[in-house]
């Protein structure tokens, strides 16, 4: 049974336990924690996981009271062994969903296999347009009139998976990259918690490459 539901792209109920990988500031980290404080998220944040020692969101998720682990990827012979280091961090603590909240590395298979469609990442641009670093930059040297920001499951393909949330913000006349990223980000710290709700509800399918939510029954017919 579990191994139809892998075929078919369902999800195995997932376990509310998130496991929030970063490497800077966390503010996406933060719009989690103050989710689930006000009861917007249901869900517990496990482990927080940084590869940098220095990474501001580390104080973030310990002034919340949630554990932190640094795991640098320096020192690990490859990808695939750092990639198996933090697959055993966040199996040790049962964590259901993996959530790259500003991780500075690509992720492989190892982690992409022990977290099939378990894995959301987000993205301050509208993908497809803009994978890849510097996104908000890549959006003002194009001369693109709305962008935005993108949560998606993570497969192998960077930038790449079903897109689970997205959400548009303008570019005006005399945006920089900075005023942009800060536009966008507002809309991150709202589109996050939202996806990260969705996934946990469970109602959805991967058919292809897209992430198909199933429709809302109607409360009430009107005749
Ligand atoms: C965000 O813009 C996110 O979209 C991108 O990296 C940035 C992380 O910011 N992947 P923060 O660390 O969550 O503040």
């Amino acid at each position: 049974m579990r191994l139809f539901a892998k075929a078919i792209g369902m999800p195995r109920r997932i376990d509310r336990r998130l496991g929030v990988l970063i490497s800077g500031r966390g503010s996406n980290l933060q719009a989690l924690i103050d989710a689930i404080a006000a009861g917007r998220l249901d869900a517990t944040i496990a482990v927080v996981i940084s590869n940098r020692a220095d990474a501001a969101g580390l104080d973030r998720a310990r002034a919340a009271g949630i554990e932190t682990v640094t795991l640098s990827h320096r020192g690990f012979p490859t990808r695939d062994d750092y990639d198996r280091a933090l697959v055993k961090e966040l199996q040790a603590r049962n964590v259901g969903l993996v959530c790259l909240a500003g991780f500075m590395r690509l992720v492989g298979a190892p982690l992409i296999d022990a977290f099939p469609n378990q894995i959301l990442n987000i993205h301050p641009s509208l993908l497809p347009a803009f994978p890849g670093l510097d996104a908000q930059k890549q959006a003002i040297e194009h001369g693109v009139k709305v962008s935005g920001v993108t949560v998606h499951l993570v497969t192998t393909e960077l930038d790449g998976g079903p897109i689970v949330v997205q959400r548009a913000v303008p570019v005006l006349a005399g945006d920089t990259a900075e005023t942009l990223a800060a536009r966008i980000l507002e809309e991150e710290h709202r589109a996050y918690p939202e996806a990260v709700q969705m996934i946990l509800n469970g109602d959805w399918r991967v058919e292809g490459r897209c992430f198909v939510a199933a429709a809302k029954s109607p409360t009430s017919v009107s005749t």
